[in-house]
Formats: C-alpha cells, structure tokens, sequence
C-alpha cells in the first residue's frame, strides 16, 4: 500500500526523470495574483510563465501545490465532510510545460506514470475530453488503446479549465477511474455522475488562451500543459478505500481528534470527524502562509472555516478547545514534506485556541437560539433572514456555519432576508459616522473603506507581490486615473508596504506594471484598515483595476526591521539595568536610526548606557529566531508581555519574541515579549549591532535614546575610529594614548596661556609711557599726578588690574590705561580715594571713549571702563583725559 508520502515522490520522481524542474509549492497566499483569494490550483505560481511575461530557467516543471479551494471561482467548503472526495485544503501533484511538449507527449507521461509506476488497472480507466477536441480524443486512442465508449466527449464547461475569471486556460482531458459497481453512480455526463463510483483524478489542461476579461480570449505565445492530480484521490485509489477520509493520513487525523475528545471516531455524527481533519489542515497551513482570523477578506474565509470545525467538535462532545490537541498529528504526518507548519507550530496551537475558547463561549448560546428559532420546522422550511443576521452579528456565526448547522434538517436560510439586514445594518453605521462630524478628508478615506475593505496586508511574510488598485485620491478628491507626473494615493486590494503605525515609518518603493511605474515615498493607514500609498507616477497613466508588481524597497526595510527589533531589545535592556519603572513613552523607527523615549526621572549615567548596550548587544549574538503569535490581550499579558499603557489593543493581538535571557529570574525564558504590530528580523543576529549614539531629555521625567543599528552604527564607529586615529596621528601618539596626550596638551596651553598674559603686562608696563610728557612714568598734569599709557596686545580684562597696579604706585593721583588689541581699544580709567571729591572717572572715561569712537562708558568715581572701535585713536584718547584734568583745574581757580 501507498502512503501519501510515497504517492507525492513517487509522482516527483518519475517527472524529476523525464527532466522536469522539481519546484517548491508557492504559498497559498497567491503573491502574484491578487485576483485569486487563494491558490486554487498547481499553475497558479507559473500564471506568468505561460502568458510570456515571466520567463524561467526551465521549460517544464513538476510540483506538489498546497491548494485551497474555499471562497473564490473554486470553492469547496460546503460538501466537505458529506461527500467521500471534496476538500477545502489538497496537494495537488502536477507537470508543466511552458511552451515545450504539448499533448501527445502529456498524454504519453501521463499515461505511462498511471499504468507503469502507479500500476492501475487499464481496464478500469476512462477519460473526458472537451466535445470540440477530436485531437485529444485521437490520441487517447492512439496512446491507450481505448475503446469509444472510453473517451467520453464533454461539451460543458467542465473540460474547459480556467484558473479564474481571468488568467492562462484551455480545453481539458481528464481521468477517471471506475471503482465497480458496489459504489453507486455513473460514468462523466451521465445522470448520476455525481455518484462516487467514477472517480476523476487526474486532470490533463492543454493551455491555449489567456482570459484577459470576461468574453476575451488571447492565444498564448505557445501552447502549453498543466496538470492536477488530486494527491488525496490517488491515496484513495491505490489504497483502495472509496473516500479520501479512509486514507491512511485521514485516518490518523481523525484518530487523533477522536482521543482529544474522547469517544471513538464512527458512529453518530462522524461526518464531523472529517469536517475537522479537513478543516484543520486548511487552517493550519494557512496560518503558516501568513493567513489569520479576522473579518474580512481572507481572515474572514479562514475564520468561518475554523468556526465550522469547532462547531462540528462540539456537535461530537466537545466541550474545551480540542482542535489545538490535534496539531501535532498533522505536523508529524506532513511537516516533513511542508516544513513551513512546524516553523508555524506555536503560532497555529495559539491562534486555534484562541478563536476556539472565545467561539465556544457564544456557539452555545447561538446554537440555543437557532434551535428554538426552527421548532416545529419541517423539511424545506427557512430560516428569518433576521434570525440567521443575528446569530452573525451577536453571535459569531458566518452564515454558511448556520446553513451548515441545519442542513441536515433540511432547512434553508432566507438570503434575501439575510443580505437585507446585513444592508441595513450597514446603512445604520453610515448614518450615525455621517453625523460624527469628521473632517472632510476622512470622509472620502471612510467612504473607500466602506466600499472596498481594509487591505490585506502581506507584509509580514514577503516584500514583493501582486495587488489590483482599487481606489485612487488626487488632490482631496476620488479620481479614476493618474497621469504620468502626478502624485497621487493609491489604495490596493493587498499590499506587503507597512502602513506606519507603533512608530514604524511607512514602507516605500515602486508598483510597476504594463508601461506604468509608481514610485512611492511613504505608506499610511486610514479609516480602521486601509492602507494608502503615497506616490508619483513615472511613467504611465495609473488606472483603477490596474494590477501592479509590487515592490518594498528591501533595503531600507530590512534596515527598518533591524531597528524595530533593535527597540525591542533595548527595552527589554533598559528595564533590567534601570528598573521596572522604565516604561516607553514614544518611539520612531526609521531605516536610518531608531529614537526611543522612556519614563525615568534623571539621566541614564554613561555606565547604564555601556550596561543597556553590552546587554542588547549579547542576545543579538544569540542569534535567536524571532517569532511572532497571536493570543488573547490577557493572557499575552499574564505571560509577561509588554504593553503600552494608553494604547488601545483588538482582543487578539500579535506578540512579538524574541531572545533568551541568560540570567535573572527570566533565565531561560523569551528575553523581550511585546505586544507588537511591526515588522522584525527573522533572527536578532540579523540587526548585527546597536550603538547608542545620544541621550537626552525630552520633557519631565522622560529620557529619550537614540540608536543605530547594522551597517549604521558600523559607519557610525568607523567615522569615530577614523577621527581618533587622525588625532592620535597629529598627536603623534598611539590612539590608545590620544586623550592622555590631549589632556596634557590641554593643561600646558592653561600654563602657557597665563605666562604669556604676565609677560604682556610686564613688558607693556616697561616701555615709555604715552601723552604730552614723553619719557616720564608718571608726570602731574592739571595739578595731579599723572600715568597714561597705550599698551598693546593687552585684553581690556586685564586693565583693571594693571590700573589698580599703577594707582598704588602713584599714590595720588589719575592713572590712564588703553588696551589695544585686533584693531579695538578699551580704557580704564583709575582715580585715588584722595581725589574722588573732585575727579570723577566716570566723566574722564567718557571723554577718551569719545577719542577712539566709542559710546561712552561706566563705573565708579574711582575706576571707570569704556571701550571704543578705533584703537589708530589710542594715544588721543589719553590727551583727551590730559585735557579734561587741565580744565577741570582751571575752572576750580
Ligand atoms: N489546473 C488544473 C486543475 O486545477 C490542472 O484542475
């Protein structure tokens, strides 16, 4: 017997020999598609490939495609679980021709791969093809030697596949095996085909058109192959069970469910054993793609998918969250092949127990309400629209789980009702913000929310990917195009650019596609959700509808990631080395530094800072993984994580960790947990290095840091290094002995400078004194005693000592002194105690700054100081005071 795992490389393998690439799945979140809800198919990752705009190393691969098929073109949900072959999550096997074999050598492998290395029966085999290709039903005939009434002709749309409603297509060839007449139902086309009994499982699409809008087909450069083999319906076949819920793989899963509720897995209600092991797989891989619950878009599919498995465990007794316990089942029977849902683990057990304990505490009270709503119905009876509305609204309950929850009754829900309660309920909400009185500008963002829904944001796992523009703003108003040239807000059905928020900046780079290039400068987020791109257009015309490449720019991103991971750390850091009264109160994460404020009521001492540092420093050395979860707020925070005070979180949140800390009571445990919404490194050793560069306040009690981080700090430290090594060199010292050398330099220049002052003065105060009595130090003038002197290169600071000097010698009398230095002059001007009474040198101050241009001055009667721009002036200004003492002596006669 053939388990899964064989059946999947066996496949590979045989094309891996007939030289095909052996290429990875691609997520389900299809990247570059942003038509598609989910990859819903093997070609979904080669779409490009076959229309000619992307070309690849290879032109013929083979892969095994994680697939959803729930919500969009493609849409399983509502029969898993009642019939034996639908899944909402499957591997799909697949080859791939771009432009290289066509059908006859796919019908050859295909062939050859079912009846050689599968080893299945030729007589029990059968295949459609579509009516109008008599080409394919030839070589049917030529290959296998199939009879007529083996090559059934299909004139339906059922062998014309399409991706979507737009997208690579053809004509289709599938195959059928007959598992005998004990099943009921009948061959393709037939009445009862819907039965089991025919089981298609492989199907051959010979890719010739790309659907470009609805109606409008153009050939493909070259014709190609692509095909999809249910890895599920082979299991059922070579292991020769009729459902796929009987293969070893299912079977396991519903083992493990049936042991985490506690009861044996047949019996009353086992369709929801299959429901849950279904459910739970497309779950788990799509929260490993980057998928979570919400409300809307993609979150919203998964959301009523997990909510449909929980109903069912409950319907089978389950009274605490169980879908969690079944994980590790699923890891072990398909983590090896899908590495990406080990990695996941921890972020899947979360996100399903979550949803499940906050879903079972209403599904009760719901499912009451739904019962005593249909008492007394009978088959085809229906549901009040109303009623199924408010078990959505209060309750929780997506419509398709309360169609699910009385289909067995034979019950149906009233759409229309339900849709008109839904329409009135949002014409409520419009009403009462309509009268909120926001501004205007809000309104149009409120409006385009309305209309569109947030954005799905793919940012967290990729930086480069596919999004249609749905809404475009120039200058305050909607518009329907952009030119080349002009700047304009884009809003995009999906986007990897990070809207700024939690002191993130936003993300930039460029949206290209079909002649047209957007570069944008920045990202914002308006109206609960929607993600606006700011940009300018290069080169095109920008339409609504238009589906873009979108690019982050990655360098600056990843330097962005470093310094947001880098905060966290220095958080943690700082509340180790300071004390757990230090709470962030603001932060900026930009690609260039990260600026971080926190509570702390006096500066960080530089010893702290080396502290927070080393410390920071040591858990970017551990290299650890960060990683991300999401919980319920409470228990994010019983586990310790940080919050912000004042910050309003959703009831589930994203908890970013990362590090292990090596000592204190957390030893052992996550370094930093933070409630987080940003975007971090894979693994802390990726921000390679922070350096705190500044420390500051910034408003009572609060401290602010800044940092770099990476190749910033490293350039930062070089530009440090170079300069101290220039220093050292004019130093002539080695680097290590620069600010020894400096310091000294510094005390000698002290030294040197008071010597030369002293020298100053005292040759100053040597060389012959100024005014009309040359020669003489001191001589009367106006009946006084008398020293004037100009003396160069003195600073006017040192005047008044000279005075001072000069005034004790001369015992009575007037003292004159004018400094000149660098052009400019000042004066002291010095009288004795004994003559105050009748000598003021105030006034005689202000008669030598007249000399020398000045505006005067002041002082005491006995010292006065004046200063003036004309220092050519000097020895006038001392006659000037010679003249004053002459006159003040005539008039006192
Ligand atoms: N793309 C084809 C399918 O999904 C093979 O069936």
């Amino acid at each position: 017997m053939s388990g899964v795992n064989d059946i999947r490389s066996t496949f590979l393998r045989f094309f891996e020999k007939n030289e095909h690439q052996v290429v990875a799945s691609s997520p389900l979140v299809p990247r570059n598609d942003p038509t598609l809800m989910f990859t819903n198919a093997g070609m979904v990752q080669f779409k490009n490939v076959f229309t000619g705009l992307e070309s690849r190393p290879y032109s013929r691969a083979t892969t095994a495609q994680k697939v959803v098929r729930a919500g969009g073109k493609h849409n399983d949900l509502d029969n898993v679980g009642y019939t034996a072959r639908h899944l909402t999550f499957f591997e799909m096997l697949g080859n791939f021709s771009f432009g290289d074999y066509f059908k006859e050598r796919a019908i050859e492998l295909a062939w050859n791969l079912v009846t050689k290395d599968f080893d299945l029966p030729k007589d029990k085999l059968l295949v459609t093809v579509y009516s109008e290709d008599e080409e394919a039903a030839t070589l049917w005939k030529k290959i296998a030697g199939f009879p007529d009434h083996k090559i059934i002709r299909i004139p339906t749309s059922d062998n014309f596949w399409q991706m979507g409603d737009t997208g690579p297509c053809g004509p289709c060839s599938e195959i059928f095996i007959d598992q005998g007449e004990h099943v009921w139902g009948g061959p393709p086309g037939s009445p009862e085909e819907d039965g089991d009994r025919f089981l298609e499982f492989w199907n051959l699409v010979f890719m010739q058109f790309d659907q470009t809008a609805p109606g409008e087909r153009t050939p493909l450069p070259r014709p190609s192959i692509d095909t999809g083999m249910g890895l599920e319906r082979m299991a059922c076949i070579l292991q020769g069970v009729q459902s796929v819920f009987d293969t070893d793989l299912f079977r396991h899963l519903i083992q493990a469910t049936a042991e985490a509720i506690g009861r044996g897995p047949d019996g009353e209600n086992d369709a929801s054993f299959r429901v849950i092991a279904d459910h739970l797989r497309s779950t788990a891989f799509l929260i490993a793609d980057g998928v979570l619950p919400s409300n809307e878009g993609r979150g919203y599919v998964l959301r009523r998918i997990m909510r449909r498995a929980m109903r069912h465990a409950r319907l089978l007794g389950a009274k605490e969250p169980v879908l969690y316990r079944v994980l590790p089942a699923l890891v072990s029977e398909m983590g090896l092949a899908y590495p990406e849902l080990g990695r996941a683990q921890a972020l899947i057990a979360e996100t399903l127990k979550l949803e499940e304990k906050r879903f079972l505490v209403t599904l009760d009270r719901g499912l009451n309400l739904l019962n005593e709503a249909t008492e007394g119905f009978g088959q085809g009876a229906s549901l009040p629209g109303e009623t199924a509305f408010k078990l959505y609204d209060t309750y929780g309950f997506p419509l398709d789980l309360t169609q699910d929850a009385l289909r067995a009754r034979g019950i149906e829900v009233d759409l229309p009702g339900f849709n008109a309660a839904m329409e009135r309920q949002k014409a409520e909400a419009r009403a009462s913000w309509a009268g909120s009185g926001e501004a205007a500008s809000d309104a149009i963002w409120f409006g385009i929310r309305e209309r569109v829904g947030a954005t799905e944001f793919l940012g967290y796992d990729t930086e480069r990917a596919e999004g249609a523009v749905v809404a475009l703003v120039r200058d305050g108003q909607e518009v329907q195009d952009a030119p080349a040239g002009s700047e304009v807000s884009i809003v995009l059905n999906q986007t990897p650019f990070y809207a700024e928020s939690g002191g993130q900046v936003g993300d930039a780079g460029v949206l290209r596609g079909n002649g047209i290039r957007v570069e944008v400068s920045d990202t914002q987020k308006y109206a609960d959700g929607l993600f606006v791109h700011r940009g300018r257009v290069v080169e095109g015309t920008l339409t609504i509808g238009a589906a873009l490449d979108l690019e982050v720019d990655h360098g600056r991103r990843a330097k962005i990631r470093a310094n947001h991971s880098a905060t966290h750390l220095l958080h943690e850091a700082l509340r180790e080395t300071l004390g757990s009264h230090v709470a962030q109160k603001g932060s900026l994460v930009a690609p260039e530094r990260l600026r971080f404020d926190i509570s702390h009521p006096k500066p960080i001492e530089p010893a702290e800072l080396a502290e927070v540092e080393r410390i920071a420093n040591a858990i970017i050395l551990q290299n650890a993984p960060v990683s991300t979860r999401l919980m319920a707020v409470d228990d994010a925070i019983a586990e310790g994580a940080m919050a912000l005070f004042g910050e309003k979180y959703g009831d589930e949140v994203r908890v970013v960790s990362m590090g292990v800390a090596t000592d204190g009571e957390k030893v052992g445990k996550t370094y930093s947990l933070e409630l987080c919404g940003g975007t971090h490194v894979r693994a802390t050793g990726d921000i390679g290095l922070v350096h705190v560069v500044s420390e500051s306040a910034t408003g009572a009690g609060v401290r602010r840091i800044e940092a770099l981080t990476g190749a910033s700090a490293r350039a930062y430290l070089l530009e440090q290094d170079a300069r101290v090594r220039r220093m050292a060199s004019a130093l002539r010292v080695a680097p290590s002995e620069a600010a020894d050398r400096l310091d000294a330099i510094i005390e000698e220049r002290r030294r040197l400078e008071r010597e030369l002052a002293e020298a100053k003065k005292r040759l100053a105060m040597a060389g012959p004194a100024t005014g009309s009595g040359e020669g003489a130090a001191s001589r009367v003038v106006g009946g006084v005693g008398f020293v004037g002197r100009v003396l160069e290169g003195v600073p006017a600071r040192d005047l008044k000592g000279l005075v001072d000097e000069a005034k004790a010698g001369l015992g009575s009398g007037v003292v004159v002194f004018v400094g000149v230095e660098e052009g400019k002059a000042s004066v002291v001007v010095g009288v004795t105690p004994d003559l105050t009474g009748r000598l003021d040198a105030v006034a005689l101050v202000r008669e030598a700054s007249a000399a020398i241009g000045g505006k005067g001055g002041g002082g005491r009667p006995d010292m006065a100081q004046a200063g003036g721009p004309d220092a050519s002036r000097a020895g006038a200004a001392i006659e000037a005071v010679e003249a004053a003492l002459v006159q003040a002596e005539q008039a006192a006669a």
